[in-house]
């Protein structure tokens, strides 16, 4: 079975993501978590945190035997530095599609041996971002059903204690 690199924001990890985890790792004999440590976004988190916080949510959600690592520049030299194979990516909505298609066809011109393998997210979890559990929790608003109760206790730390 192959290795597989899943990269994101990670801002913080959902349940969301925690889904197609547990998709991924059903197929591939190893999985790396790889957060990006300059996102496009500003992020809420700083790259260390953000790799806290997912390996804390994962082990809460009773996942194990995987890697949570950082990176910084082009994801295609993270994966061949990690022996990778494919590239795991989650899809939520049609919306995701655009921006999929453009960075897996992207990947692929600058490293054709990676195959880039996409998730259908689970209904329920079809509309859920970092974003918006962000917002939500800024708000004061009950986050419970997006992150594990670790999560919420970081985005609240965090926005109290900047
Ligand atoms: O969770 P996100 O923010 O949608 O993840 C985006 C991510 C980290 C996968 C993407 O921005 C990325 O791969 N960044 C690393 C830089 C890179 O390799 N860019 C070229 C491919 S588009």
């Amino acid at each position: 079975m192959a290795i597989a690199i899943y990269p994101g924001s990670f801002d913080p990890i959902t349940y969301g993501h925690i889904d197609i985890v547990r998709r991924a790792k059903k197929l591939f004999s190893k999985l790396y978590i790889a957060v990006v440590a300059n996102p496009h976004k500003s992020p809420l988190f700083t790259v260390e945190k953000r790799v806290e916080i997912t390996q804390a949510a994962l082990e809460e959600a009773g996942i194990n035997g995987l890697e949570v690592i950082s990176f910084d520049g082009l994801l295609v030299e993270c994966a061949r530095i990690h022996n990778a194979d494919a590239i795991v990516r989650g899809l939520r909505a049609n919306s995701d599609f655009e921006y999929e298609f453009q960075m897996a066809l992207t990947n692929r011109d600058l490293a054709p041996e990676f195959e880039s393998v996409f998730f259908m997210t689970a209904g329920k979890y079809s509309f859920l971002s970092s974003s918006i559990v962000k917002e939500v929790c800024m708000y004061g608003g009950d986050v419970s059903t997006f992150v594990p109760s670790s999560v919420e206790r970081a985005i609240k730390e965090r926005i109290t204690r900047p």
